[in-house]
């Protein structure tokens, strides 16, 4: 294990596995201690004792459905001055078409993807801004930007992410607190299987090993990136994107409508 001095704790939701996992070691590596959560307890607490040596790895069992477990990793969040770094991961996905999905799975998925994000994403910017530093990582996906794969309300969840972050980086600039999204497209991970969709039915070329996803969020934080996509070649198509929807914006809340939308010029009177 690593002899790093400390950089303070990361605290994972979703470290239980996958992504989440992943980070859990990079991080124990770069000289973070641990904040470990997820459901599962027993998974947690065997990733906790591979990554001790060495390293504070504490774990926090808890269903991010529920208010009150919520909560506790808020009042972590807030109250723990040792914390630097915290990555918003835990997510659950949806893949069958919306009139086929069960809606009240999707209520679910949107309490852990999106409210449960909001809430512990708005804690930690309260806490870190009052202490001058912190990094924010939330992961998204790359559905975010292609809202016609997989179901309408992940990818609208993973949308709300990416615009969430986007948001928070320009509130935050200049209070200390690095944010970044992550956007990964298909990642190896038990995340498909969980909703019935074996890994092995995906196109292999569109799949990224974990580890792989992980190292270049990372590689991406170090390079100060506001918006990691892991896969993508070439970082001028985002560039690109952005100064595309930055170019609606002078336009996009004005007294007057477009002059599509005008009424035609009304008739001369009729004389009767
Ligand atoms: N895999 C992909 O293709 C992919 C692509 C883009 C983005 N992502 C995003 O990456 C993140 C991590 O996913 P993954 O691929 O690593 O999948 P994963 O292996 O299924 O991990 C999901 C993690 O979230 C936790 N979690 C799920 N529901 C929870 C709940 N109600 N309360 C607390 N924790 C909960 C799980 O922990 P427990 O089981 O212990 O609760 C698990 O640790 C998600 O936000 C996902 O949207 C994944």
């Amino acid at each position: 294990m690593n002899t790093q001095t400390s950089q303070g704790t990361a605290l994972i939701t979703g470290a239980s596995s996958g992504i989440g996992s992943i980070y859990a070691d990079r991080l124990a590596l770069r000289g973070y201690d641990l904040i470990l959560a997820g459901r599962d307890a027993a998974r947690l607490e065997s990733l906790a004792a591979k990554l001790r040596g060495g390293r504070t790895v504490d774990i926090v069992a808890g269903d991010l459905g529920k208010k009150a477990d919520v909560r506790e990793i808020e009042r972590r969040l807030l109250t723990d001055a040792s914390i630097t770094l915290f990555v918003n991961n835990a997510g659950q996905a949806a893949v069958t078409p919306l009139i086929e999905s069960d809606v009240e799975k999707l209520e679910q998925m949107i309490e852990v993807n999106v409210v449960a994000f909001t809430r512990l994403a708005a804690a930690a910017a309260r806490a870190f801004v009052k202490r001058g530093r912190g990094t924010i990582i939330n992961i998204s996906s790359a559905v975010a930007l292609a809202p016609e794969m997989l179901n309408g309300a992940y990818n609208g969840s993973k949308a709300y992410v990416l615009n969430f972050t986007q948001s928070m980086q320009n509130e935050l600039a200049g209070k200390g607190v690095q944010v970044q999204a992550v956007l990964p497209g298909a990642v190896g991970t038990e995340f498909w299987a969980r909703v019935g969709l074996p890994l092995e039915h995906l196109p292999q070329e569109i799949v990224m090993p974990v580890e792989t996803v992980v190292d270049a969020a990372l590689a991406g934080l170090d390079q100060g990136e506001l918006v990691t996509i892991p896969s993508l070649p070439d970082v001028e198509n985002w560039d690109a994107f952005v100064a595309a929807r930055k170019v609606l914006r002078p336009n996009l809340s004005r007294a007057q409508a477009a002059a599509r939308y005008r009424p035609p010029a009304s008739p001369a009177p009729r004389r009767l």
